[in-house]
């Protein structure tokens, strides 16, 4: 195993972010060079406390992606995610019905909004090891996915706010919205498990 590096996260305004990331061949998947990134990415993810961490928030435009939520402090109320990776991943709605997720992400500092996601969706991809994905999400789970894979196509969770004002601060968020986002926050949770 070789030492991580910690990498730098590209901050809203890099040309990067809004790049298409390119597909990872499915015979690279399990090379070196991807495997050790991938280290780095989930090293990366951790150390900044994110829910999720795609490549091109990293300044490497590839369609790979990390998810992992255990006791996150920004994400307080959301369920636990067990780490998972996931190479050229595309979702699916399973449904028409969307939540309003309260949102963040490292490359957008400090700032927070409300964004529509799908409750439950399909995921299909590949696994670090190359191998086959398919898996149904669920609730704030599915939210998470999706802001995700978003990133993998250019999409910053700002692009999709649809009420701008609930756009703020961390700070703001906590002192106005945390509590009652909290409660719908575990509302869905118990409609759709997630
Ligand atoms: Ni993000």
């Amino acid at each position: 195993m070789h030492a991580v590096t910690l990498l730098k996260i590209a901050q809203i305004g890099e040309p990067v972010l809004r790049q298409i990331a390119e597909p990872v061949p499915a015979e690279e998947v399990k090379s070196e060079a991807i495997q050790t990134f991938i280290d780095d990415l989930i090293a990366t993810m951790r150390d900044a406390n994110g829910a999720g961490l795609a490549a091109n928030q990293v300044f490497r435009p590839l369609r790979i992606c990390a998810i992992e939520v255990s006791d996150n402090p920004r994400y307080p109320y959301k369920p636990k995610i067990p780490l998972t990776v996931l190479v050229n991943p595309v979702v699916t709605p399973l449904t028409k019905l969307t939540f309003d997720n309260y949102e963040g992400c490292l490359s957008v500092p400090n700032l927070r909004g409300l964004v529509p996601r799908y409750p439950h969706a399909r995921v299909t991809g590949l696994d670090r090891e190359g191998q086959p994905v398919d898996m149904e999400v669920k609730g704030l789970t599915a939210g998470t996915f999706q802001h995700e894979l978003d990133h993998l196509d250019g999409r910053l969770f700002v692009d999709s706010v649809i009420d701008l004002a609930s756009l703020c601060t961390w700070d703001a968020f906590a002192r106005y919205h945390q509590a009652d986002f909290a409660e719908r926050a575990r509302r869905v949770v118990d409609v759709w498990g997630g």
